[in-house]
């Protein structure tokens, strides 16, 4: 077996964009050591409102301009950023009553949040019909206490429902679709639920049809897409009233691992030119909505923490940092990953690694578990206590995907610049 140097060894994507100060990483116009003092301690997360406004502006650009796009808040939703996202996306996905209310908060226009998830209660869809959102149906018991609701409270529920498709999306990080899943209704059930629904009682507005998440494969994008317009034209087909929109689910994945890159959005986006033209009939009137979360986010966030101790262990050198797993679930890969690879990572305040000496490391948390993990075997720069450790791509499911209060330690700070 032949063994990988380490110039072979597959890198991480270019995080040069943070790099416009040559020591200490710059976030939103403030270094780190800035931040810490403005936010008054580390941990924090900082995310930076020019890396989300470019990144929205130029897949806005990339994409047909028929495709409109909504942010789903579950990737990050700290308030400031769900209001700062209201002037660059044209709808919000919210998955809870606690997320509508802050989209509803934000200034969105009511008609332009939906609402998806499996297990609504009586109290989601209530607060849901009284707000005049649209409910993202995932069962035929969501659907009746919907109706049922409408007719109690004097108000026509607004539904769309969740397809769970026979397809998949293939190579994802996380898939939705296909086979027995919680999320939506079978396909093969709709014709004859199509045929049945009381749309006197309804404002019947169209379907959701969310494949899966977190792809780095143009073409496996690309066939999803083909497999959605397809099915999406026979459910136009099968609905006898006229509909408001195709949410054609996101799916839109961001490097996180050495050896990923970057998407290519060339090739996905005149695949949805050709569709648009395909079905240009069938969709004349109809609006297409793209649903994206880590894809506008996540790139412009960072997870920063202190170092407070270092140590060797038998061999090991290891940096002991005030933030971990309970801040950072997803890059201690404890969030679904099967393998941990890690983030990428840096010494924020000595980002200039070429006249630094470096060593070998491996970056943990305050807890009292294995599982607290930052960073494992990484070569950067020699670092001491107090040297900052940033984690990149922690704009999304970082702060609230984490299970803040275990072993009580301190929450963290989060801000947006
Ligand atoms: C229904 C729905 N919409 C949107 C998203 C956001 O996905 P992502 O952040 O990968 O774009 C998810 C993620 O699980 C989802 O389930």
């Amino acid at each position: 077996m032949t063994k990988t140097s380490p110039r072979q060894a597959p890198k991480h994507a270019d995080m040069s964009h943070f790099a416009n100060n040559k020591n200490e990483l710059v976030i939103g116009g403030k270094m780190i050591s800035q931040i810490d003092k403005l936010v008054g301690s580390t941990p924090f997360y900082a995310y930076d409102k020019a890396l989300i406004a470019n990144k929205v502006a130029s897949l806005k650009s990339a994409l047909p301009e028929k495709i409109q796009l909504h942010y789903a808040i579950k990737a990050n939703p700290l308030p400031s950023l769900v209001h700062f996202m209201v002037d660059h996306v044209s709808g919000f996905d919210v998955a809870s009553k606690k997320e509508m209310l802050l989209a509803l908060q934000s200034g969105m226009p009511a008609n332009e949040i939906s609402f998806a998830g499996p297990g609504k209660t009586h109290d989601d869809i209530q607060a849901a019909i009284i707000a005049g959102i649209t409910l993202h149906t995932e069962s035929k018991t969501e659907i009746s206490r919907a109706i049922e609701l409408g007719e109690s409270l004097n108000i026509k529920p607004n539904i769309a429902i969740r397809v769970n498709p026979a397809f998949e999306l293939k190579a994802s990080g996380m898939k939705m679709s296909g086979g027995s899943k919680p999320f939506g209704i079978d396909e093969e059930l709709l014709p004859k639920l199509l045929n049945k629904l009381p749309y006197d009682k309804i404002n019947f507005r169209g379907f959701h049809i969310f494949a899966g998440s977190q792809n780095l494969k143009a073409e496996a994008i690309i066939e999803m897409h083909d497999k959605t317009f397809a099915l999406a034209q026979q459910l136009v087909s099968l609905t006898p009233v006229k509909i408001a929109y195709i949410n054609i689910g996101g799916g839109l994945g961001i490097p996180y691992f050495p050896g990923e890159q970057r998407l290519l959005l060339d090739e996905i986006s005149s695949n949805l030119t050709n569709l648009l033209k395909q079905y240009q009939h069938t969709l004349a009137d109809i609006d297409i909505v793209m649903e994206l979360g880590r894809y506008l986010v996540g790139e412009a966030g960072i997870y920063v923490s202190k170092i407070v101790d270092k140590k060797i262990s038998r061999g090991t050198t290891y940096l002991i940092c005030d933030g971990g797993l309970h801040h950072h679930l997803s890059n201690s890969g404890n969030f679904g990953q099967v393998i941990r690879k890690n983030y990428p990572v840096a010494i924020g305040n000595k980002l200039c690694a070429i006249n630094e000496k470096v060593e070998l490391v491996n970056i943990v948390g305050p807890l009292c578990t294995p599982l607290d993990i930052l960073a494992d075997k990484v070569m950067l720069p020699v670092s001491n206590v107090d040297d900052y450790v940033v984690v990149y791509q922690s704009g999304a499911y970082g702060a609230s995907a984490s299970p803040q209060d275990f072993l009580s330690q301190p929450h963290l700070h989060e801000i947006l610049l």
